[in-house]
C-alpha cells in the first residue's frame, strides 16, 4: 500500500521529490500554516507527517491521523511543539533536524550581537527617516566586543558555534548548562569555563541563549535574572521566545537594567511585544536563524530522509532521543 505523507508546509524541491518517490504526498494549497482543525483533517490516514515548529503535534493529532501513523518528522532542531512522550506512547517515531542549521543560526546570533552593539538598526532607521546626520566623533557610539566575556547558556552545537565566532572576535567564554553537561572538549578548544547561571549572568558582557525550551527553561531569563546582569550587558536570544519573560525584558531595556538585546524569537510569535518596537536598544529579527537557502534545503532533505527511513522500516538518521 502506498503510504500517505502529509507535508504541512512546502519544502525545497529535492526534498519534495524524495517524498513523492516514497508515497502519495499531500500539502496545503496555497502553502500556508494550517489551523489545528485543518491540520487534524489533513493528517487523517497519514503514515508520515512532515511538520514545522508552527504545528502543534500531540495525542489529539495522532488520534486524528489514526493508528497507521508511523512518524512525525519536524523540519527544525527544536521540538517543544511536539509532545514526544505522547507520541512515543502511541508508537510514533519523532525525528528532527540537528546539525544542518548550526552555522546559519550561530551566524544570525552573532549578526544580532553586532547589530545591537554597533547600533546598526538605529543607524539605518535614522538614514531611512531622512534625518540629517554627519560624521561626528561622538555619533552613535557602540560597544566593542574585544576582551569582553560571552556567557553561553547551553553549550550544545549552536552555542559552541556561537562561542567559536566570539573567540574569533577576541572574547572570553563562560558557559552553563544542565547539571552533568560539562563540555570538556569545548572547554579545551575555546578556553571556556563552566560556571553557574548566577555567575554567568553576573560576569558576562553578552549572554547568549542556546538552551531548548522546556518546562525548566521557560522564563529562565526573568526580571531577577535581568537584574543580575551588568547594566552594560547585552542579551541575545535565537532559541525560543518563552525562554525570556518578554515583558520583563522590555522593562529592563527601557529602564537601562541591561544595555540591549538582540532577538530572533518572541514569546508569542509572530506577535512581538509592542514595547520592543519602541526601543532603539533592541535589534529584532523575525525568526531567521536557519533562513538561508542552503540551510533550509539541508533541513528539508534531512526531514524527508527521516520520514522515508521510518516508512521503510529503517532507523532514521536523526530521531529525537530525549
Ligand atoms: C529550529 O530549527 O528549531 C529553528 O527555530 C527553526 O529553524
Amino acid at each position: 500500500m502506498t503510504p500517505r505523507i502529509v507535508v504541512t508546509r512546502k519544502l525545497a524541491d529535492p526534498a519534495m521529490a524524495l517524498l513523492r518517490d516514497a508515497g502519495d504526498v499531500w500539502l496545503p494549497d496555497p502553502d500556508r500554516t494550517l489551523t489545528t482543525a485543518e491540520l487534524h483533517a489533513a493528517v487523517a490516514g497519514a503514515h508520515a507527517v512532515v511538520s514545522t515548529l508552527q504545528d502543534r503535534v500531540d495525542a489529539a493529532l495522532v488520534d486524528a491521523a489514526g493508528p497507521q501513523l508511523k512518524v512525525v518528522s519536524t523540519v527544525a532542531v527544536g521540538y517543544d511543539n511536539i509532545d514526544v512522550p505522547a507520541l512515543r506512547e502511541r508508537g510514533v517515531v519523532v525525528t528532527h533536524t540537528p546539525g544542518v542549521l548550526t552555522d546559519a543560526t550561530a551566524d544570525l546570533a552573532f549578526g544580532l550581537l553586532l547589530s545591537v552593539t554597533r547600533r546598526l538598526g538605529e543607524g539605518e532607521r535614522l538614514i531611512r527617516a531622512r534625518r540629517p546626520w554627519q560624521f561626528d566623533l561622538g555619533f552613535l557610539l557602540g560597544t566593542g566586543l574585544q576582551g569582553k566575556t560571552l556567557g553561553v547558556v547551553g553549550l550544545g552545537a549552536i552555542g559552541t558555534a556561537m562561542a567559536r565566532r566570539a573567540r574569533a572576535f577576541g572574547m572570553d567564554i563562560v558557559y552553563t548548562g544542565r547539571p552533568g553537561t560539562r563540555r570538556s572538549d569545548a572547554e579545551r578548544e575555546l578556553d571556556a569555563r563552566l560556571v553557574t547561571l548566577d555567575e554567568l549572568l553576573r560576569i558576562s558582557d553578552v549572554v547568549s541563549l542556546h538552551c531548548p525550551l522546556t518546562p525548566q527553561t521557560r522564563h529562565l531569563i526573568d526580571a531577577d535574572a535581568l537584574a543580575a546582569m551588568k547594566p552594560t550587558a547585552f542579551l541575545i536570544n535565537t532559541t525560543r521566545g518563552p525562554v525570556v519573560d518578554e515583558a520583563a525584558l522590555v522593562d529592563a531595556l527601557a529602564r537601562g537594567v541591561i544595555a540591549g538585546a538582540g532577538l530572533d524569537v518572541f514569546e508569542n510569535e509572530p506577535e512581538v511585544h509592542p514595547g520592543l518596537l519602541e526601543l532603539d536598544n533592541a535589534a529584532l529579527a523575525p525568526h531567521l536563524g536557519s533562513a538561508t537557502t542552503e540551510t533550509r534545503t539541508a533541513m528539508a532533505m534531512l526531514a524527508a530522509r527521516n520520514a522515508v527511513a521510518v516508512l521503510r522500516g529503517d532507523e532514521p538518521p536523526t530521531p529525537v532521543r530525549s
